[in-house]
């Protein structure tokens, strides 16, 4: 930029602020339509684009709402036009003219204001802006590491702002939902102790007690339950929750809950709520109607016929458990696998064998050794129909038949196997299924497809630490017809939890909590904790529900999901204005960041290991 350039810069500031008082915005720059045509109207935004054209010059003006095209003409304002000649993108704007039609074969159909422009009578230069380091466009894919970086351009972005203005209107529409229902909306605290929801724990020295530290919640869970010993009946809260784990598309070091709690229901109650809620939701942000009640399916049914206990069923693609067909088969590894299971693949035949070995690799991170395969070749003029697998010629007549029988086979399918550990088996059958769907396009992407999964087990067994844990947490109910033989047979145990998933995400879980003293200790004894133990951790727990607990339940959704599903978008980072990457950090203000020593001494602490490698 010449001097001559920067004064004129520095004299449309001051001239600016002179005129700012008077400037107000009449609209914003995605309502305008042929309605206003004739029209004075003031807009302020970024430059998103300008050209010049015939002695015209344009402009793309964008704002939270949208883009209107405003048009810098000699014969309408000569000095408007001549100094629009230092406008670049980014630069923020206001500008007062008329609302006329654009010109014959102008009109751009695509747009929300294309069929208009906005003459500019005068404008204001309210700030100037450095060459972004990318485009401000949805087209524009810079990477998501320099998106994060500058997020404050991301953001500008009309998806992004889009997803955000989604997520408000989600935000809303719970709170709408709850309080017509009772609910009160009550915050809980940050600074408290562990509670145990399955990860690791942020921890947070005390100054002021000195080797203490609080942990930040990894969900409200003992609050809210305080909050109905205290007599609250129904809660709610949209929370931060801090989950120390290992991060993945739809996971963050920090997010959202709706958290509800409610007094004196069963979980049909629990569920109809939250399920209502969910359908409030749906058709206030999108317009669809929810068919209620949604599809149950049992844990154990999820698993049979989908291998996760988080099915997507948005597609129909079924597991067949074929263990008792191959039970005597020369393929060895069939004959001696607790469980054998295949998943037909209509159509199938036509993958490759590149394919076949990407899928192979696939399952190996479930921990598969490998993974079997059959296609059925359909018969020709001169060749009957033919199995065509490396396992093909261990397979007898008899066992081809049964397999065709159970798993419907028919010619130009291929059918994978997997044998092992059941859970190995479910997991690795149960991921390529999803994985395969996406693949052959076998999912509508349009669909919204809800369920619960219930009758989960109370406990799972943790072969690393030698004991069972609790599946949803340990404050879930058993069954009351397992609640006596809980510590004889925990394995068998069923608890009174429930998860609602919405194409094939986990979108909540919650479950009837224990309101007696009596069977919250038996829990405790059937995770390993001593009493001591139980005591020392959960002390304030126990005397509470030993003074008039009613009975209660709940459940948590993961907003952050909601949104992400309800906007299409791929990852939970893009609904979340500034959230940390797969490395938990985040690029913006570059946490989390060395603190200088005199803090550190203040906390009584002091550093024994190296800082771990910042990430780039
Ligand atoms: P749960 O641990 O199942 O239950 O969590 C509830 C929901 O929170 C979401 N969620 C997450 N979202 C983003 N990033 C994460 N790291 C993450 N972890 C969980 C999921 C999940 O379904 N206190 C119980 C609820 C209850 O029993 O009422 C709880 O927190 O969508």
């Amino acid at each position: 930029m010449n001097n001559d350039s920067k004064a004129d810069l520095q004299q449309e500031h001051s001239r600016f602020v002179e005129a700012l008082g008077s400037f107000v915005r009449s609209h914003n720059c995605g309502e305008l339509t042929a309605g206003h045509i004739g029209q004075e109207v003031r807009l302020a935004g970024w430059v998103q684009f300008r050209r010049d054209h015939g002695g015209l010059i344009f402009v793309d003006l964008r704002d939270r709402e949208g883009l209107t095209q405003v048009v810098f003409a000699p014969e309408v304002s000569a000095e408007a036009h001549e100094k629009a000649g230092i406008i670049r993108s980014e630069y923020v704007i206001a500008v007062a003219g008329y609302v006329r039609a654009r010109p014959e074969g102008m009109a751009n159909p695509n747009m929300p204001t294309g069929e208009i422009e906005v003459v500019a009578c005068r404008w204001q230069l309210l700030n100037t802006s450095k060459t972004p380091p990318f485009p401000i466009e949805d087209r524009v894919d810079p990477g998501e590491n320099l998106r994060l970086q500058y997020r404050f351009l991301d953001l500008r972005r009309p998806r992004m702002t889009a997803n955000l203005i989604l997520r408000h209107k989600v935000a809303q529409s719970v709170r709408r939902y709850l309080d017509e229902k009772g609910f009160l909306e009550i915050e809980t605290p940050f600074l408290t102790r562990s509670t145990p929801e399955g990860a690791r724990d942020f921890l947070v020295p005390s100054r002021v007690n000195r080797g203490a530290f609080y942990a930040l919640p990894q969900s409200p869970q003992i609050f809210k339950q305080l909050l109905m010993v205290g007599g609250l009946e129904r809660y709610f809260q949209i929370v931060r929750c801090f989950r120390d784990e290992d991060l993945r598309a739809d996971r963050q070091p920090e997010f959202t809950q709706v958290d509800i709690e409610m007094s004196f229901v069963n979980e049909e109650q629990v569920m109809a709520l939250a399920e209502g809620m969910i359908a409030a939701v749906v058709r206030d942000v999108k317009g669809i109607e929810v068919p209620l009640p949604l599809p149950r399916l049992t844990y154990t049914q999820a698993v049979a016929d989908y291998g996760v206990d988080k099915p997507d069923t948005r597609f129909d693609l079924k597991l067949k458990d074929v263990t008792d067909l191959v039970r005597n088969s020369a393929f060895r590894l069939f004959a001696s696998a607790p469980l054998v299971k295949a998943l037909r693949v209509p159509g199938g035949e036509s993958l490759s064998r590149k394919e076949i070995d990407e899928f192979t690799e696939f399952v190996k991170i479930y921990g598969a050794q490998g993974l079997a395969w059959i296609k059925l070749r359909p018969a020709t003029a001169d060749k009957d129909e033919e199995w065509q697998s490396p396992i093909a010629k261990f397979l007898s007549a008899q066992e081809r038949e049964g397999l065709r029988g159970r798993l419907e086979a028919r010619p130009g399918d291929l059918v994978f196997f997997q044998a092992g550990e059941p859970e190995m088996v479910n997991a690795a059958l149960g991921n390529l299924r999803v994985k395969l769907g996406g693949r052959l396009g076998l999912i509508d992407e349009k669909a919204l497809n809800l369920l619960w999964v219930t009758d989960f087990p109370l406990f799972e067994y943790d072969g690393e630490e030698k004991r069972f844990i609790a599946c949803h947490h340990p404050f879930t109910s058993p069954r009351s017809s397992d609640a006596a033989s809980l510590l004889a047979d925990p394995a068998a145990a069923l608890a009174r939890a429930y998860d609602m998933i919405l194409n094939g995400t986990e979108l909540g879980g919650g479950s009837i909590r224990n309101h007696t003293a009596a069977m919250q200790r038996d829990m405790f004894k059937a995770l390993g904790f001593t009493e001591e133990d139980a005591e020392s951790r959960f002390g304030f727990l126990m005397q509470a529900l030993e003074m008039g607990a009613p009975p209660h339940g709940g459940i948590a959704f993961g907003l952050d999901r909601m949104v992400m599903l309800l906007a299409g978008a791929e990852s939970i980072r893009d609904v979340i204005a500034f959230p940390k990457t797969q490395k938990a950090s985040c690029l913006l203000t570059g946490a989390p960041a060395d603190v200088d020593g005199k803090q550190l001494r203040e906390l009584g602490l002091r550093l024994r290991e190296m800082k771990a490698t910042k990430e780039q």
